[in-house]
């Protein structure tokens, strides 16, 4: 998943005049906090190279995993065309970036963001963006939402890992008063970040809304400890990037989880594949999410014919639809 062309250049005059092993450091204490998921009472983008270190390593990473379950919600809403966007806990305005590509119906934006470093950030960034008007408010999520209006897109994106557990419930809550249409919970790919995923789809499954992904189906998700549930977005590592985190590949693997759910169903898919697939060219294994709650491991083979064809070039993350 590459990033737009503006948005590259955007964030590349921001990086100007950056000494490589500033940034470097930087992304090496960034990294650090996030891994541990410290919450020590200080934000992890507080101040000018945090910031940096953010758009250079981890803004490709949000965007690639954002724009994956984004994609997702096209996929079983083709209809939807959000006009109104709130993005919650925005960082540099990923999220908004990634719904303004998949959405050209998209003309208002409203980032909220706690830290006034990464605001300042997004908010330079976003003149770059074809969005009509976007609007920035620094505010801590835990101040409360209640003054804001309704909007068609929700965005919560790898913000509930940096709160305190004891104000996930409400501020979920929160979001979804203030969702007219889709709202979209992304978090790492880790255990942790799935239970908390897990913990935000049984709030809203209650408050009456309908699942559009990645679950299949309404019911308890059938993975069980030490498995969980989680995808996988590549993107290209630009040079600084590779040079900022040591790295030797030119392009990383973000593991994510994540969830959208919506005030009116989508398209039912049958099953969701939920890990790599493998196989050969005669045959092909999928772990399959069902759409009666259930996980399998299913086989199809060449001697299978059209299905086959159909179902070899699903990838970790796709559906299977009825007619597949
Ligand atoms: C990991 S970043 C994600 C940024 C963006 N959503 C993305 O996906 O790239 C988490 C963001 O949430 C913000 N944040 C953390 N705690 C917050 C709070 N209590 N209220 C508002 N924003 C908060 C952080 O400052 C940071 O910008």
């Amino acid at each position: 998943m590459q990033l737009p062309p503006s948005l590259r250049e955007a964030i590349d005059r921001e990086l100007e005049g950056t000494a490589l092993r500033d940034l470097a450091g930087a992304a090496d204490v960034l990294s650090q906090r996030y891994r541990a998921e410290l919450r020590d009472g200080r934000l992890h983008v507080n101040d000018d190279l945090a910031a940096r270190a953010y758009l250079t390593t981890r803004l490709p990473a949000t965007f690639a995993s954002i724009s994956a379950a984004l994609g997702a919600v096209a996929e079983t809403r083709p209809d939807f065309a959000p006009q109104t966007l709130l993005d919650a806990g925005a960082g540099p305005g990923t999220a908004i970036w990634a719904a303004a590509q998949r959405w050209d119906s998209l003309h208002d934006a409203l980032a909220i963001e706690a830290s006034p470093v990464i605001r300042a950030v997004g908010e330079r960034l976003s003149h770059a963006l074809a969005v009509d008007r976007t609007a920035w408010l620094t505010r801590r999520l835990e101040d409360g939402l209640a003054d804001l209006a309704e909007r068609d897109l929700v965005l919560l994106a790898y913000v509930l890992v940096e709160l305190s557990p004891s104000m996930h419930d409400s501020l979920i809550k929160q979001l979804w008063r203030l969702t007219a249409d889709t709202l979209v919970i992304v978090e790492p790919g880790t255990p942790e970040g799935w239970i908390r995923i897990l913990g935000a789809r049984d709030l809203l499954i209650g408050a009456g809304a309908h699942l559009l992904a990645p679950c299949p189906h309404h019911h308890t998700c059938p993975l069980v400890r030490p498995d969980w549930c989680h995808f996988s977005a590549r993107l290209p590592r630009s040079r600084l990037h590779r040079e900022a985190k040591g790295g030797t590949v030119p392009w990383e693997d973000e593991k994510f989880i994540y969830l959208a759910v919506a005030r009116q169903p989508g398209i039912h898919p049958e099953a969701r594949v939920i890990a790599p697939p493998h196989g050969s060219k005669a045959a092909v294994t999928l772990k399959l999410c069902q759409k009666d709650g259930h996980v399998a491991e299913q086989s199809f083979a060449k001697r299978d014919g059209a299905s086959f064809k159909t179902v070899r070039k699903l990838r970790w993350g796709d559906v299977l639809l009825a007619e597949s």
